[in-house]
């Protein structure tokens, strides 16, 4: 009380602030929104309590992080530089034994706490949890989930950062749900580096969940160029995992495209010359993370001067997703070509003994000319990654009509454009075509871009052939433009022929109505 701190003061000596001040102290007085607020007149036996409780609670942790890869341990350090205290859990195995001692030591004044026993985790966390999964995705997520839920409470937060398959995501929201702990599926991009710097963030749930993860999780996220978050709340249930694999799909075929036109210039070019037309081409329109990390593995060389990128073996792994992309395309009836020929080529790749054996027996006089026409080839790509971009979101339109998930195609285009592998220059005038609400065909500009890039796309088409490489990503977006801009396809035939044998019926072109006709063939 102001009388009590008077008399206080009064009974001090030598203080510059007399008591006569006290008053303007008190009328200015703002209670303070943080610390412990206690009753003074309240007796030291039930101050005590009050205030160890209030000491253990703050030394809970705001979120935890299991398993402690390159992805979790980066998100976790990513999560501390942000001043978000994390608990982190990694289980003790002869092969990961290191894991959590050597994350500690790292970071010793920073706010961590590591477990390799989920109740001393589960105890370190305040409530409701919030934990992130970083385990590969499969079989694993759900042992932990069910080692997990032996000490989860009501009201807790599971997320799944890893690249699970959407449906898993489902079925593990709905037995979760059962449990009355909610379970959010969150695609993450970037790659190591970007867990630790900020990555692009596709978190599928509830709205209230993801609500109460919100101020964590923006802290971890890449930010945009207008400084917001790469994150949003994509939809419902496993609709975060969907569209993080569509952008795993996405990658392939960029991936593919860059090395389909490697491919062509290796004929006659060095790593160093390449180098430079992928450089040029960052400058002048085309820049993507993926074109500046081919420009640096081309010009990278061992201790010896050797390219490292020449040593590598020519077979091209895959961890599923982009599997999984092309097959859902499939399901949902939406062309997604570009994807499925670079899982499939990919594939291909690894068919390396059969690969030896039939070239073997071949003697091919290929085309060793330079292919020379460096803006003509850049025309085609950009025209080519456009048709890619435009199948990948076409699949994320037709799943969220199907699903019901009301995606926002210019939002997801937006937490794309940085953090993410698949960011670029490209995505960042895409969040600008989807505000319209119309595809990337649908788009004047885009369409026009396309149309005047495609003597482009033939030529280098044809010259990839004439130098006996095969070119399944720029043939596939040729191919689809052809046909998706045709007015008469030769698919009359093949409903003839289906009639032929089946019975199947067709639809004739001067009748209105959706009557089948038959024809006796014979
Ligand atoms: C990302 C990547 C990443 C993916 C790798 C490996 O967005 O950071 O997509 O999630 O796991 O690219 O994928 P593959 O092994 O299938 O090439």
């Amino acid at each position: 009380s102001l009388q009590l701190i008077s008399e206080r003061m009064r009974n001090r000596t030598g203080h510059y602030m007399g008591p006569e001040m006290l008053q303007s102290q008190f009328d200015a007085l703002e209670i303070p929104d943080y610390g412990l607020h206690l009753e003074v007149t309240d007796s030291p036996e039930a101050l005590i309590p009050k205030i160890r409780s209030w000491l253990q609670q703050t030394q809970l942790s705001q979120l935890g992080i299991v398993g402690l890869g390159v992805m979790g341990r980066n998100l976790a350090l990513n999560a501390l530089n942000h001043h978000v205290s994390v608990s982190v859990y990694n289980r003790k195995v002869a092969q990961e034994n290191d894991l959590l001692d050597s994350f500690l030591s790292d970071c010793p004044d920073k706010n961590a706490q590591g477990f390799d026993e989920f109740e001393g985790f589960i105890k370190s966390l305040e409530r409701p949890r919030k934990i992130v999964l970083m385990i590969k995705a499969g079989e694993a997520v759900d042992e932990v989930i069910e080692q997990l839920l032996e000490f989860l409470e009501r009201g807790d937060i599971l997320i799944d950062g890893g690249n699970s398959f959407y449906r898993d995501t489902e079925r593990r929201y709905v037995h979760l749900l059962q449990k009355a702990v909610h379970f959010i599926g969150m695609g993450i991009s970037g790659g190591a580096e970007g867990a630790l710097y900020g990555p692009s963030m596709m978190p599928g749930g509830d709205r209230h969940s993801y609500d109460q993860v919100y101020p964590i999780l923006s802290k971890i996220a890449a930010i945009d160029q207008h400084d917001q978050p790469c994150l949003n709340l994509m939809g419902p249930g496993g609709s975060g995992h969907f569209v993080k694999m569509i952008h795993n799909g996405i990658e392939y075929a960029e991936m593919q495209l860059l090395s389909e036109i490697y491919g062509l210039l290796r004929v006659a070019y060095n790593n160093e010359q390449i180098a430079s037309i992928f450089d040029r081409w960052s400058a002048s329109g085309s820049d993507s993370f993926l074109l500046q990390i081919s420009s640096k593995i081309l010009l990278k060389t061992d201790k010896a001067g050797k390219y490292i990128v020449d040593q590598i073996l020519d077979v091209a792994g895959s961890k599923g997703t982009g599997n999984w992309a092309a097959q859902q395309a499939l399901e949902l009836n939406v062309p997604g070509g570009m994807i499925n020929s670079a899982v499939e080529f990919r594939m291909l790749s690894g068919f390396k003994d059969s690969r030896l054996r039939y070239a073997e027996n071949l003697k091919r006089r290929s085309d060793t000319h330079a292919f020379s026409d460096f803006e003509l080839l850049q025309q085609a790509y950009d025209s080519a990654r456009l048709i890619n971009h435009h199948q990948g979101f076409e699949i994320l339109a037709g799943a969220s009509a199907n699903h019901n998930w009301d995606l926002d195609l210019s939002e997801i285009a937006r937490i794309w454009t940085q953090g993410c592998i698949i960011r670029s220059e490209l995505m960042n005038a895409l969040v600008d075509v989807f505000a319209k609400d119309i595809s990337i065909l649908d788009d004047k500009d885009m369409f026009k871009k396309i149309a005047r890039s495609e003597a482009a796309l033939k030529t280098v088409i044809q010259a990839g052939f004439s130098k006996d490489i095969a070119m399944p990503c720029f043939s596939n977006a040729l191919n689809f433009w052809l046909a998706i801009t045709s007015k008469n396809l030769a698919t009359n035939l093949i409903q003839a022929q289906r009639d032929f044998f089946g019975n199947h019926g067709y639809k004739r072109r001067d009748s209105e109505s959706d009557k089948l006709f038959n024809t006796d063939w014979e």
